[in-house]
């Protein structure tokens, strides 16, 4: 049980949604599984697994279902103490889960009890306090009162992580970048996914490239164990970054909705937004987290799915490479699961390489159970899965 009157390490902001969840494509008689999702709960649960006074700032509907939706918040090890409990309905979405990677999403969202959140929601010396804060680009996209939301406590936060989680469904790349560009200043750490949020820099970032000289001196070799050194230099030679619409490439999972009316449902067809621009510097990891530095945030870790994550802390970047997974059921949230887990460590004092590594491993752990809080592994479980991948690569 999770003590509500200390200060909370980490106060993850967002909304909860109702998940319905099937190993088969969604159709007619199809099984759901019912369960509780939503980047802002999946990265919560991360975070309290990995050690972290968790505390989830909601608005959640005041009904049997958000009973059932908060008995599995507590039991998740998350503290409830700041969620608000409302009118309204539920967010909701509905997935096929493809261990591709190849996901179907179909969302209910708008005008959900959720979306309600807004700045005069958030008790900002609580936040102060708090060793990190963390929140997403769809707290931003499912409202402007949410969005303000998020901006009031990013503000406030001693140690901000953001993570872009942008889908095209609920916001335009305009529009999620204009979130990033107003964010970046307050945030210490950005966990875009590449390659489709490298778009979002392009845009956020029109001039083109990386700020001057893109600290190309400073874009070091760095050779830790465990990482890969990268070499570093051309970041700034990479003019003529590609507009939106050139951009290409897949994203992987389609998403469908998002913006239909509460009760409603709305098919989109393939996730338009897909891929990173591939061309100019806004192709190159490198100089997009320089161009990311250049918005004023200070560190980027950037997602690459199997590829592992390229951390930009300050001008001295490395690659931390993904650890094998011994199961793959499902892809969903390992993104989140590893923005929990890193905005945990930070809050409890951990360097950022290490809890780089450490989110690394909770998310190579997470894509094992169906759903975004399928499988949330415990803190003694990702360091022993990253230490015996250390032994495994030598
Ligand atoms: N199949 C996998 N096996 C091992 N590690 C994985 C796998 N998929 C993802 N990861 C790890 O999780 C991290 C985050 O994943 P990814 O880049 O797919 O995030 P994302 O696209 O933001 O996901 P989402 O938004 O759906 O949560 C990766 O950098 C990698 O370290
Ligand atoms: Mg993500």
């Amino acid at each position: 049980m999770v003590s509500a009157s200390a200060t909370p390490d980490v106060v993850v902001l967002g909304e909860i949604l109702v998940e319905l969840s099937s190993t088969e494509p969604l159709d007619a008689g199809v099984a759901l599984t019912l369960n509780f999702s939503g980047d802002a709960l999946n990265a919560a649960a991360a975070s309290a697994a990995a050690g972290a006074h968790t505390a989830l700032l909601a608005r959640v509907p005041d009904d049997e279902l958000g009973d059932r939706l908060l008995e599995r918040v507590v039991a998740l090890g998350i503290d409830t103490s700041l969620v608000m409990r409302v009118k309204g309905q539920h967010g909701l979405y509905l997935q096929h889960a493809d261990p591709s990677g190849a996901r179907e999403f179909t969302y209910v969202r708008r005008g959900s009890a959720g979306s309600g959140l807004g700045p005069a929601d958030v008790p900002l010396e609580l936040v102060a306090r708090a060793g990190a804060v963390l929140a997403s680009g769809i707290a931003c996209a499912i409202s402007p009162s949410s969005a303000e939301a998020v901006q009031a406590a990013a503000a406030a936060a001693r140690c901000f992580v953001y993570d872009p989680n942008w889908r095209p469904r609920l916001i335009d790349a305009n529009g999620a970048a204009a979130h990033l560009r107003a964010l970046a200043p307050s945030t210490r750490l950005v966990t875009p996914a590449w390659p489709r949020e490298a778009q979002l820099v392009t845009t956020a970032n029109p001039a083109g490239g990386p700020r001057e000289g893109a600290d190309e001196a400073n874009v070091g070799v760095a050779s830790r164990s465990g990482t890969q050194a990268l070499g570093g230099g051309e970041a700034s030679d990479r003019g003529g970054a590609p507009g939106i619409g050139e951009a290409r490439g897949g994203g992987g999972a389609r998403e469908h909705g998002g913006e239909g009316r509460a009760g409603a449902t709305e098919h989109g067809g393939e996730e338009d937004g897909g891929g990173g621009a591939e061309e100019g510097w806004a192709g190159d990891p490198v100089a997009v987290c320089g161009a990311l530095r250049a918005l004023g945030v200070e560190a980027v870790a950037l997602t690459r799915g199997v590829d592992g994550v390229l951390l930009d802390d300050g001008g001295e970047v490395v690659e931390v490479a993904a650890i094998a997974a011994p199961v793959v059921v499902d892809q969903t949230g390992a993104g989140d699961s590893f923005a929990g887990t890193v905005t945990a460590r930070l809050a409890l004092g951990d360097q950022l390489i290490d809890a780089v590594r450490l989110g690394v491993s909770a998310a190579s752990l997470s894509v094992g159970g169906l759903g975004g809080t399928g499988r949330v592994a415990t803190l003694e479980e990702s360091q022993a899965h990253a230490a015996r991948a250390v032994e495994v690569c030598g």
